[in-house]
Protein backbone atom coordinates (compact mmCIF):
# COMPACT_ATOMS: atom_id res chain seq x y z
CA UNK A 1 0.00 0.00 0.00
CA UNK A 2 1.57 3.03 -0.84
CA UNK A 3 1.21 5.58 1.73
CA UNK A 4 -0.50 9.59 0.82
CA UNK A 5 1.02 11.85 3.59
CA UNK A 6 -0.89 15.54 3.89
CA UNK A 7 0.72 18.63 5.30
CA UNK A 8 -1.43 21.55 6.60
CA UNK A 9 -1.49 24.74 8.81
CA UNK A 10 -5.05 25.64 8.29
CA UNK A 11 -8.35 24.42 7.28
CA UNK A 12 -7.70 21.68 5.46
CA UNK A 13 -10.32 21.78 2.49
CA UNK A 14 -8.05 20.58 -0.14
CA UNK A 15 -6.54 18.31 2.08
CA UNK A 16 -10.70 17.04 2.67
CA UNK A 17 -10.97 17.13 -0.88
CA UNK A 18 -8.19 14.59 -1.37
CA UNK A 19 -9.24 12.12 0.82
CA UNK A 20 -13.09 11.87 -0.03
CA UNK A 21 -11.49 11.64 -3.42
CA UNK A 22 -9.74 8.75 -2.30
CA UNK A 23 -12.48 7.17 -0.56
CA UNK A 24 -15.15 7.42 -4.01
CA UNK A 25 -12.62 7.01 -6.86
CA UNK A 26 -11.48 4.04 -4.48
CA UNK A 27 -7.59 5.24 -5.03
CA UNK A 28 -6.99 1.93 -2.53
CA UNK A 29 -8.02 -0.72 -4.96
CA UNK A 30 -6.92 1.08 -8.43
CA UNK A 31 -3.67 2.74 -7.60
CA UNK A 32 -2.61 0.47 -4.11
CA UNK A 33 -2.67 3.68 -2.52
CA UNK A 34 -4.50 5.50 0.71
CA UNK A 35 -3.90 8.44 2.71
CA UNK A 36 -2.40 7.57 6.08
CA UNK A 37 -1.33 10.54 7.80
CA UNK A 38 -2.13 14.32 8.46
CA UNK A 39 0.87 16.04 9.63
CA UNK A 40 0.12 20.36 11.15
CA UNK A 41 2.47 22.54 12.27
CA UNK A 42 -0.73 24.14 13.99
CA UNK A 43 -2.15 22.60 16.81
CA UNK A 44 -5.41 24.85 15.89
CA UNK A 45 -5.87 23.48 12.23
CA UNK A 46 -9.13 23.01 11.21
CA UNK A 47 -8.60 19.97 8.76
CA UNK A 48 -7.15 17.86 12.00
CA UNK A 49 -10.72 17.90 13.13
CA UNK A 50 -11.66 16.59 9.90
CA UNK A 51 -8.71 13.99 9.73
CA UNK A 52 -9.14 12.53 13.36
CA UNK A 53 -12.98 11.97 12.06
CA UNK A 54 -12.16 9.92 9.19
CA UNK A 55 -10.01 7.70 11.55
CA UNK A 56 -6.70 9.27 9.97
CA UNK A 57 -3.16 9.06 11.50
CA UNK A 58 -2.89 12.58 12.76
CA UNK A 59 0.48 14.56 13.95
CA UNK A 60 1.41 18.30 15.27
CA UNK A 61 4.76 19.56 15.13
CA UNK A 62 4.55 22.85 16.37
CA UNK A 63 7.63 24.64 14.52
CA UNK A 64 7.77 27.57 17.28
CA UNK A 65 9.54 24.67 19.04
CA UNK A 66 12.52 23.62 16.77
CA UNK A 67 15.59 25.98 17.21
CA UNK A 68 15.39 26.30 13.53
CA UNK A 69 13.73 25.67 9.78
CA UNK A 70 16.40 22.46 9.14
CA UNK A 71 15.66 20.74 13.53
CA UNK A 72 12.11 21.08 12.16
CA UNK A 73 12.44 20.19 8.98
CA UNK A 74 14.35 16.74 10.14
CA UNK A 75 11.65 16.21 12.60
CA UNK A 76 9.16 16.62 10.12
CA UNK A 77 10.90 13.70 7.67
CA UNK A 78 11.14 11.53 10.58
CA UNK A 79 7.27 11.65 11.12
CA UNK A 80 6.61 11.29 7.12
CA UNK A 81 9.22 8.49 6.87
CA UNK A 82 7.56 6.29 9.12
CA UNK A 83 5.16 6.04 5.97
CA UNK A 84 7.90 4.80 3.76
CA UNK A 85 9.12 1.63 3.09
CA UNK A 86 11.84 1.60 0.27
CA UNK A 87 9.30 -0.84 -2.29
CA UNK A 88 6.42 1.79 -1.30
CA UNK A 89 7.94 5.11 -1.53
CA UNK A 90 5.62 7.78 0.39
CA UNK A 91 3.80 10.42 -1.30
CA UNK A 92 3.84 14.00 0.46
CA UNK A 93 1.21 16.18 -0.42
CA UNK A 94 1.47 19.90 0.92
CA UNK A 95 -2.02 21.37 1.56
CA UNK A 96 -1.90 24.91 2.33
CA UNK A 97 1.08 24.04 4.36
CA UNK A 98 2.58 27.63 5.38
CA UNK A 99 6.18 26.77 5.60
CA UNK A 100 9.15 27.53 3.56
CA UNK A 101 11.21 24.00 3.60
CA UNK A 102 15.05 23.81 3.36
CA UNK A 103 16.24 22.25 0.22
CA UNK A 104 17.50 18.98 2.33
CA UNK A 105 14.35 18.16 3.15
CA UNK A 106 12.74 19.12 -0.65
CA UNK A 107 15.68 17.11 -1.68
CA UNK A 108 14.49 14.05 -0.01
CA UNK A 109 11.57 13.68 -1.29
CA UNK A 110 12.32 14.87 -4.94
CA UNK A 111 9.74 13.46 -7.04
CA UNK A 112 7.42 13.03 -4.45
CA UNK A 113 6.59 15.90 -2.83
CA UNK A 114 3.93 17.94 -4.38
CA UNK A 115 2.32 21.50 -3.62
CA UNK A 116 -0.87 23.28 -4.65
CA UNK A 117 -0.44 27.25 -4.94
CA UNK A 118 -3.52 30.04 -5.61
CA UNK A 119 -2.16 31.50 -8.46
CA UNK A 120 -1.65 30.58 -12.19
CA UNK A 121 2.48 29.96 -11.85
CA UNK A 122 4.94 31.20 -12.44
CA UNK A 123 2.90 34.28 -12.06
CA UNK A 124 2.35 35.16 -8.16
CA UNK A 125 4.66 32.99 -6.10
CA UNK A 126 4.62 33.85 -2.29
CA UNK A 127 1.97 35.10 -0.31
CA UNK A 128 -1.23 37.40 -1.26
CA UNK A 129 -1.52 36.03 -4.44
CA UNK A 130 -5.51 37.46 -4.87
CA UNK A 131 -4.80 40.86 -3.75
CA UNK A 132 -1.69 41.22 -6.23
CA UNK A 133 -3.89 39.34 -8.82
CA UNK A 134 -6.36 42.35 -8.65
CA UNK A 135 -4.08 44.98 -8.64
CA UNK A 136 -2.70 43.97 -11.23
CA UNK A 137 -5.45 43.98 -12.94
CA UNK A 138 -5.51 40.17 -14.18
CA UNK A 139 -8.86 38.88 -15.80
CA UNK A 140 -8.53 35.67 -14.91
CA UNK A 141 -6.99 34.00 -12.19
CA UNK A 142 -6.73 30.19 -11.09
CA UNK A 143 -4.34 27.50 -9.02
CA UNK A 144 -1.48 25.31 -9.92
CA UNK A 145 -0.32 21.62 -8.77
CA UNK A 146 3.42 21.52 -8.97
CA UNK A 147 6.12 18.91 -8.02
CA UNK A 148 7.99 20.59 -5.30
CA UNK A 149 11.54 22.00 -6.36
CA UNK A 150 13.90 23.96 -4.18
CA UNK A 151 13.02 27.27 -5.50
CA UNK A 152 9.55 28.53 -3.76
CA UNK A 153 6.65 27.81 -6.26
CA UNK A 154 8.44 26.40 -8.91
CA UNK A 155 8.28 23.07 -10.37
CA UNK A 156 7.12 20.75 -13.05
CA UNK A 157 3.07 22.03 -13.29
CA UNK A 158 0.79 18.76 -12.98
CA UNK A 159 -2.48 20.53 -13.48
CA UNK A 160 -3.75 24.45 -13.74
CA UNK A 161 -7.56 25.75 -12.78
CA UNK A 162 -8.59 29.10 -14.25
CA UNK A 163 -11.34 31.13 -12.75
CA UNK A 164 -12.46 34.77 -14.49
CA UNK A 165 -11.99 37.76 -12.25
CA UNK A 166 -15.16 39.65 -11.94
CA UNK A 167 -15.46 43.30 -11.55
CA UNK A 168 -16.21 43.54 -8.07
CA UNK A 169 -14.06 40.81 -6.86
CA UNK A 170 -12.46 40.90 -3.64
CA UNK A 171 -9.68 38.98 -2.45
CA UNK A 172 -11.91 36.86 -0.55
CA UNK A 173 -14.51 36.27 -3.22
CA UNK A 174 -11.49 35.33 -5.52
CA UNK A 175 -9.72 33.57 -3.23
CA UNK A 176 -13.13 31.36 -2.67
CA UNK A 177 -13.90 30.83 -6.80
CA UNK A 178 -10.31 29.56 -7.25
CA UNK A 179 -10.59 27.77 -3.84
CA UNK A 180 -13.52 25.21 -5.25
CA UNK A 181 -11.13 24.90 -8.30
CA UNK A 182 -8.48 23.60 -6.44
CA UNK A 183 -10.42 21.03 -5.06
CA UNK A 184 -11.15 19.49 -8.07
CA UNK A 185 -7.66 19.40 -9.33
CA UNK A 186 -5.52 18.57 -6.11
CA UNK A 187 -7.38 14.86 -6.19
CA UNK A 188 -6.94 14.51 -10.03
CA UNK A 189 -2.97 15.37 -10.29
CA UNK A 190 -2.49 12.74 -7.67
CA UNK A 191 -4.66 10.14 -9.18
CA UNK A 192 -2.49 11.12 -12.09
CA UNK A 193 0.32 10.92 -10.39
CA UNK A 194 -0.35 7.55 -8.63
CA UNK A 195 -1.36 5.64 -11.58
CA UNK A 196 2.20 6.35 -13.34
CA UNK A 197 3.84 4.93 -10.16
C1 LIG B 1 -5.31 27.10 -0.47
O1 LIG B 1 -5.87 28.15 -1.21
C2 LIG B 1 -3.91 26.80 -0.97
O2 LIG B 1 -3.78 26.92 -2.35
C3 LIG B 1 -3.12 27.86 -0.26
O3 LIG B 1 -3.65 27.92 1.03
C4 LIG B 1 -5.03 27.55 0.97
C5 LIG B 1 -5.25 26.44 1.96
O4 LIG B 1 -6.61 26.15 2.08
N1 LIG B 1 -1.70 27.55 -0.26
C6 LIG B 1 -0.75 28.46 -0.29
O5 LIG B 1 -0.96 29.65 -0.32
C7 LIG B 1 0.65 27.90 -0.31
N2 LIG B 1 1.59 28.86 -0.74
P1 LIG B 1 -7.07 24.79 2.78
O6 LIG B 1 -6.33 24.68 4.11
O7 LIG B 1 -8.55 24.96 2.97
O8 LIG B 1 -6.72 23.66 1.86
Amino acid sequence: MKNIVILISGGGSNMAAIVRASQKEDWSRRFGARVAAVVSNKGTAGGLVFAKEQGLDTHVLDHKTYADREAFDAALAAVIDRYHTPQEPVLVVLAGFMRILTPDFVEHYAGRLVNIHPSLLPAFGGLHTHQRALDAGCKFAGATVHLVTAELDHGPILQQAVVPVLPDDTAASLAARVLTQEHQIYPRAIAGLLSKK
